[in-house]
């Protein structure tokens, strides 16, 4: 949501940069809260997201956990004020510094990914007299159907164990005495906008959870991880996610056992809508079939478009025309994939316009680069 304020505010602004609507993150917890406390979810936030001070604040004030993948997160997390028995601790390569410090710091739950990883868990945890608490990231093997980039639930994806190897990962757990196993977790991927496929992901666990119980295993926790979608589209009438629609899929499809606890590690859907990327119009060339307008933000900025073809909404907030072209909106950067958008039917620009890139709170900043010696640009939250 843009108001007339905020673009006035804009204009005062060396572009580029991130605005951070901290409204519409309080809109969203609202909802989020309303919906998980519905049923007693956790919720962890997924740092990797968006590492903003006053967006993490905001968050950790909802009393929601966090979910972290490096030392450095954990660091942060922990200094922002999330509690530390709220953290998970995930990742396929956790360095044995990072292992060490989360250890120190009295972590909730690391989410192992291999037994090797286990193994190392266990005699650091030895040395310092511990017991960590582990859940095993199980592969579910399930097609997220989003960008091959961002699924991960599928066997053929680095993460996680698989459960053809599950009765050897479990016979040789029994054997490492510092470690505790707490939980199950899964993540099938990122930018998932059909429910059903969260459904298929219940019913999978449902069987992975029978598997355990013939082998005389109930765990505490589950963790079934992130992945809810966001209108890219149509930002403005789709600001807040479907939580309702996404908790009752797991409220319903998903067989909990007593006493089960069910968390949820949510990144993208928590602060995608809450953030825009503000850039203003360098030049306008003619091409043949389409103009370009090559504005001062690049995929150093925002690397999503580039990287996973991805489509953000892009609006001149200070065209007066009327009139519409074809543009390709595109960076600085020495590289052809620099571009936000190809072909773009929109209203005729010129040099000084100031352009949003909309729904850019998540994998945005976090993501940004130096390439071609650029400056780390700015970012406010009004
Ligand atoms: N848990 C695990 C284990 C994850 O790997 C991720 C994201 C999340 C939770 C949070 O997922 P979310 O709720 O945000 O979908 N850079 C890509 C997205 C990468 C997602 C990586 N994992 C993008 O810009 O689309």
């Amino acid at each position: 949501m843009i108001t007339p304020q905020h673009i006035e505010q804009y204009k005062k602004l060396k572009t580029p940069f991130y605005h951070y609507n901290l409204d519409v993150l309080e809109q969203t917890l609202d909802l989020l809260t309303a919906e998980s406390n519905r049923y007693g979810y956790h919720i962890h936030y997924a740092l990797k997201a968006n590492v903003n001070d006053a967006v993490l604040t905001a968050i950790k004030n909802r009393q929601i956990g966090a979910d972290c993948v490096s030392g450095n997160e954990v660091n942060k997390a922990l200094e922002t004020g999330f509690a530390a028995n709220n953290i998970v601790f995930a990742g396929v390569g956790k360095t044995d510094d990072e292992i060490n410090f989360a250890l120190d710091k009295d972590i909730f739950c690391f989410n192992c990914e291999s037994l090797p990883e286990m193994e190392v868990i266990n005699e650091l945890a030895e040395k310092k007299n511990k017991v960590a608490h582990i859940a095993l990231r199980i592969n579910p093997n399930i097609n997220a159907k989003t960008h091959h980039y961002i699924t991960t639930g599928l066997e053929e994806n680095k993460f996680g164990i698989n459960m053809w190897e599950m009765a050897d990962v479990i016979h040789a757990i029994k054997s490492l005495s510092h470690i505790k196993l707490v939980g199950l977790h899964f993540h099938i991927g990122s930018q998932i906008t059909d429910l059903e496929i969260f459904r298929s992901l219940c019913l999978r666990i449902n069987e992975i959870q029978e598997w355990f119980y013939q082998h005389h295993i109930i765990v505490e926790h589950i963790n079934v991880g992130g992945g809810l979608g966001v209108d890219y589209e149509n930002p403005d009438s789709n600001l807040i996610p479907d939580f309702k629609g996404y908790f009752e899929q797991f409220h319903q499809f998903l067989a909990l056992r007593p006493q089960q606890h069910l968390h949820f590690e949510l990144g993208r859907s928590i602060v995608a809508q809450c953030g825009n990327l503000i850039t203003k119009v360098l030049y306008v060339k003619k091409g043949v079939n389409t103009n370009f307008a090559i504005v001062d933000a690049g995929m150093t900025d925002l690397l999503r478009p580039a990287l996973y073809q991805a489509t953000h909404k892009i609006e001149n907030l200070t065209t007066k025309s009327t009139e519409l072209e074809r543009y390709d909106v595109v960076g600085p950067i020495c590289e052809s994939s620099d571009c936000f958008a190809k072909s773009l039917l929109f209203p005729v620009t010129q040099r000084g316009d100031i352009i949003a890139i909309r729904t850019a709170g998540a994998y945005g900043e976090v993501m940004a680069s130096n390439y071609n010696l650029r400056t780390t640009i700015a970012s406010y939250v009004f």
